[in-house]
């Protein structure tokens, strides 16, 4: 079949033989798309600008026997939801012959490639080809990026995570740590960020009054609820970055595993601003996080501008993920911190650092 047709679309890329993606349509162009065998068409811009978009496109779609999904997707404010309902359309309509638009390719392109990572678990230079023949993402859409690969990392690795914790030579540093624990936490209301599948929580937890174990992933939830738990533990899916999922509550104190070493260098006061802002005066706030063991780490694959460390990391389902991790120093912790925190400590563990302060 020609496809000269099909390929004077804005931005047009046809992927394969099912999948094509491009910016906006004209409606004759619809027409090509249906007469092309296309069977869906999703759309991710918005429906509100005359300049980018048709004046009724949903019905333009059904009148040529297509079906329409439309997946809003604000260019300058992205959303994990968007993501999320984007990833079950298009599992929803794998096999048949489907066709993707917004505006430019730039929102499809993007979604596409975390689609291709996270969902197919190709490798990111190839997740993300088509994106980069079209576009490179502005500092808004590569934060997005980033911390949709972090979690989406994550929400795959959920089922084997606890594995980390069953290195023979960790053991003795990880009873250090859990026998240190509860009594940083006695009697406390805490907010615990990124509980992942909850190993730190039983322990943190032991003599606290209340205890809310936070995470984005419904995945890595799942695992730490199906642990036996202290009774004042609780658990909510909340963003670490916004913490708006507890907006309305106060904590005396907060603790963190294992999360510090993933937030990137430029986000880390925007950060710890926002953990603090749930915090009563005078809180306690304990993280934890690894020690990079040469011969025993992860090597680091490269750094990027701002000096955040990259890892590459496969799973047991055979799939590879970049994933940013710092390994940062006490000074570096106390620099940062400055006139935030009082009482400063800095622990070393064999395979972990634990800091722990009061808020000024
Ligand atoms: C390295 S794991 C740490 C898990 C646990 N605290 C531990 O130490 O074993 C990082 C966790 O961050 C979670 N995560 C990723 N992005 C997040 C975000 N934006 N907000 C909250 N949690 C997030 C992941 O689901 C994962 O459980």
């Amino acid at each position: 079949m020609d496809h000269t047709g099909l390929r004077a679309i804005h931005h047009c890329r046809l992927v394969d033989e099912r999948l094509a993606t491009s910016g906006q349509p004209s409606e004759a162009q619809l027409g090509l798309i249906a007469q092309a065998g296309y069977e869906t068409i999703i759309n991710l811009a918005l429906h509100d600008d005359p300049r980018y978009s048709l004046p009724d496109e949903a019905g333009s779609v059904a009148a040529l026997n297509m079906r329409y999904v439309h997946i809003p997707v604000a260019f300058r404010a992205p959303k994990r939801e968007d993501l999320l309902r984007f990833f079950d359309a298009m599992d929803a309509h794998i096999g048949r012959k489907l066709w993707v638009h917004c505006a430019a390719n730039y929102r499809v392109s993007a979604f596409l490639g975390l689609y291709n990572a996270l969902r197919l678990g190709q490798p990111p230079e190839r997740a993300f080809a088509l994106m980069r023949e079209i576009w490179q993402p502005d500092a808004t859409w590569q934060q997005f990026i980033d911390e949709q690969l972090l979690a989406g990392y994550y929400a795959r690795r959920a089922a084997e995570y606890d594995q980390v914790y069953r290195k023979p030579e960790r053991q003795a540093g990880l009873r250090q740590l859990e026998a240190a624990l509860p009594a940083l936490f006695d009697g406390r209301r805490v907010l615990e960020v990124a509980c992942g599948t909850g190993w730190w929580t039983p322990h943190g937890a032991a003599r606290a009054r209340h205890w809310l174990a936070t995470d984005l992933n419904p995945e890595t939830m799942a695992v730490a609820r199906s642990k036996p738990m202290p009774a004042c533990v609780e658990f909510r899916t909340a963003d670490a970055y916004t913490l708006a999922e507890v907006a309305h509550e106060t904590f005396d104190a907060a603790f963190a595993g294992c999360w510090w070493s993933h937030v990137p260098l430029s986000r880390l006061p925007g950060w710890l601003d926002t953990l603090h802002a749930r915090l009563a005066p005078g809180a306690r706030v304990v993280m934890l996080d690894n020690r990079y063991i040469e011969g025993n780490s992860t090597p680091i694959a490269r750094h990027d501008d701002e000096g955040n460390g990259y890892q590459l990391r496969r799973l047991a389902d055979g799939s590879t993920h970049e994933v940013l991790k710092n390994y940062p120093s006490v000074e570096h912790a106390r620099a940062l911190l400055g006139a935030r925190a009082a009482r400063v400590q800095w622990t070393d563990f064999p395979h972990y650092w634990l800091l722990d302060y009061t808020l000024a």
